[in-house]
This record gives structure tokens, sequence and C-alpha cells, in this order.
């Protein structure tokens, strides 16, 4: 299908083509840059990219959802264009010795944009597959996953941690990535059967690259730097003890940080034990600590994960960078089609992404 594509805008066939999901992350929220473990995992939506080389000395990059080609060279500026991601991907391509001559680059995604679900990661790291695949070059994952979130710090202005990029570099459907964020180590645990991740889009969108995400960023290196710690996931006794004593807002970043690291490992235990009651209560409790401590909510992300439960989620917490986006659900199999119908009829603006 991207061949066609790639074929239909070019007149030419793609030399490789790569893909990557989005994610949606189960629990473990702004902790990515705090030292924590982090639990995403892949959904079905994906971008798909391919690529060939360009034959008139400019890299040509069209996009399916903008329906527009746009030519650049590398040192074009970053401006907040839609072709920023594949432009950076593209830098870091050449940087790493992937391409030496311009490109052509189609993407397609149905990752939905401004909904917390990595629709970025999602394009660099397919760009970056891609490359890779062309150069003949076999890369390990974990060095895409890194290239990819230098795009986003050097050209995007976005200082992100790497959950996203791992993610979606490794993660898929049926398993989730216990990531150590600090030293990039994971595993994959299968997820249940019996149970459905289910993630709906509030119908609000918001962008990263707004300054909020970055001020949370600021609040817990500064809360992390008076508590004379590296990580605000990695505390000792007197430090976690000290955080009462620290201000307000740093306070309330550090307490976020500190027990949102815990309920992740406690939900790791859930999982590993077959105890889905208890990975859905640790949901729950990360939804109330980003609402009440790391203040990331909205009064509508709020009331929608409410319904979930009401409706019969045994778990349910906003789920990504924060300010809008989607939630994720823990719902049993057996109840997820009147679920998703009960949601429907509650909160029409809401929408079922999978
Ligand atoms: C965004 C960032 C990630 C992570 C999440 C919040 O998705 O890209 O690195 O910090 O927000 O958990």
């Amino acid at each position: 299908m991207i061949d066609e594509t790639y074929a239909a805008i070019f007149a030419a066939v793609p030399i490789a083509t790569a893909m990557a999901h989005g994610r949606v992350n189960l629990i473990g929220e702004h902790i990515d840059y705090n030292g924590g473990i982090v639990l995403p995992t892949t959904i079905a939506n994906a971008t798909h990219v391919a690529v060939g080389p360009s034959d008139d000395g400019s890299h040509a990059i069209y996009s399916a959802q903008y329906g527009e080609a746009v030519r650049r060279s590398l040192d074009t500026p970053f401006n907040g264009h839609w072709s920023d991601y594949i432009a950076g991907a593209l830098v870091k391509g050449a940087e790493n010795k992937l391409i030496e001559t311009p490109m052509r680059v189609v993407v397609d995604s149905n990752v939905p944009g401004g909904a917390g679900l990595s629709s970025s990661a999602s394009v660099t790291v397919a760009v970056l597959k891609a490359l890779a695949e062309h150069a003949g070059q076999h890369v390990a994952d974990v060095d895409i996953a890194r290239w990819a979130q230098q795009v986003e710090h050097e050209f995007i202005g976005v200082p992100c941690g790497i959950m996203d990029q791992m993610a979606v570099a490794i993660a898929s459907e049926k398993q989730a990535l216990a990531l150590e964020t600090d030293t990039l180590a994971h595993t994959l645990i299968t997820l249940p059967d019996g149970h459905h991740f289910a993630v709906l889009h509030s119908g609000i969108t918001r962008k990263l690259d707004e300054g909020r995400y970055a001020e949370r960023r600021q609040e817990c290196e500064a809360a992390a730097a008076a508590l004379g710690a590296d990580w605000l996931c990695q505390l000792n006794e007197a430090q976690v003890a000290a955080i009462e004593r620290l201000p307000e807002v740093q306070r309330k970043r550090a307490r976020h940080a500190h027990s949102e690291h815990r309920r992740v490992l406690a939900a790791i235990g859930a999982l590993c034990a077959g105890d889905m009651a208890a990975f859905g209560a640790q949901m729950d409790a990360s939804h109330a600590s980003m609402r009440d401590d790391f203040e990331i909510t909205t009064p509508e992300i709020d009331a929608i994960a409410g319904g979930a439960r009401e409706h019969g989620a045994i778990g349910a917490r906003m789920t990504g960078g924060g300010f809008g986006g989607c939630i994720v659900a823990c719902v049993p199999v057996d109840r997820l089609k009147d679920w998703k119908a009960s949601m429907a009829r509650q909160f029409p603006a809401t929408r079922y992404i999978a």
C-alpha cells in the first residue's frame, strides 16, 4: 500500500519500506525523565514509510495526511512544519551514515496526532528504520530510539524522555514493554487475553511543544536538585521524607514521580501474577496522582476516566503527556462491547481508537 502511494507520487519503485506503531502507556507517566520504569505497549494504528533515492539534489518528502510534497535540504530551518520530524530523521540518518545522498520519503500514518499516542515517535522511528533498511544496515532498536529522541530534542524543541521511541521501536501489541529509563534495560511482558486495554480519545488535542511539558520536566529537575538526588524515582529514605518539606509545586511533582514509580512496580507485579484487579487499582491511583500532584489532567478527562470505571473498566487513567489526548481503560473482554456503547452515549465527543 505504501509502495503504491510512493509509486503514484514519484513514478518510481521504493527501495525500502518500514512501519512503526503508535503506543499507549499503561502506567508510569512523566517518569521516563526521572529515572523511572515505564510500561507502554503499542496500538494497532501505525505509520508506514517508503524511501528511495531522489534524483534532483534535494530531499522530497510526501505526507499522505497532508496530501502535500515538499522539498528540503538538510539545512532548511526547523520552524514547526509537518515535515520537520521527517527532515530531522533524515539529518540523523545522515549523521549516522545511513544516507549519503538526497532521498524521497513517503509517509502515511493513522496514529492520531496530539492524542498522547506518540504519533511523532512513530513517524521518526519508521523513517529511521526505513533508512537503515535502505542502507542495508542492521541498526539496533535502541539506537533508532535514541536518534528519534534526538530529533525531538534538537529540531522540535520537546525535551521528552525516551519511552515513546523505545516503545514504538520495540514493543508489540500483545506485549507491554517494561523499560528502565535510566539504563534502557527492558523486558517484554505478555498481556492477558481476558482484558483489553481500551484507548479512548477525549476529543481534546494538545501539543507538547506548547511549553507545559518542558515546565513539568524543569519542576522535576528542580525538585531532584533540592533533594540532592539524581532522579526523583530513585530516592533514599531520607530524601523521600524530605519531599514533604519542599516548596509546594516541587513537593507535588516529586510526590507524583516517586509514587508513580512505586505504582509501576506494583502494576508489573500484578500483571505477572495475573491479578488484573490489582493492576486496575494502580491505574486509578496513577490518574489521581496526575490530577492532584502532577496537575496534567483536565476536568473533562477526569470525568471520562471516572465514567470509564462506572461503566465497567477495572482501572482507567489518562495516558501520555497530558492536558488532553486519550484515556486507557482496562476492560474485561466480555464487557467491552457494552462499555464502548455506554461510553459513546455518555461522552459523545470521545472516539474509540483501539
Ligand atoms: C510524552 C513524552 C514521553 C513521556 C510522556 C509522559 O509522551 O514524549 O517521553 O515523558 O510524555 O509520560
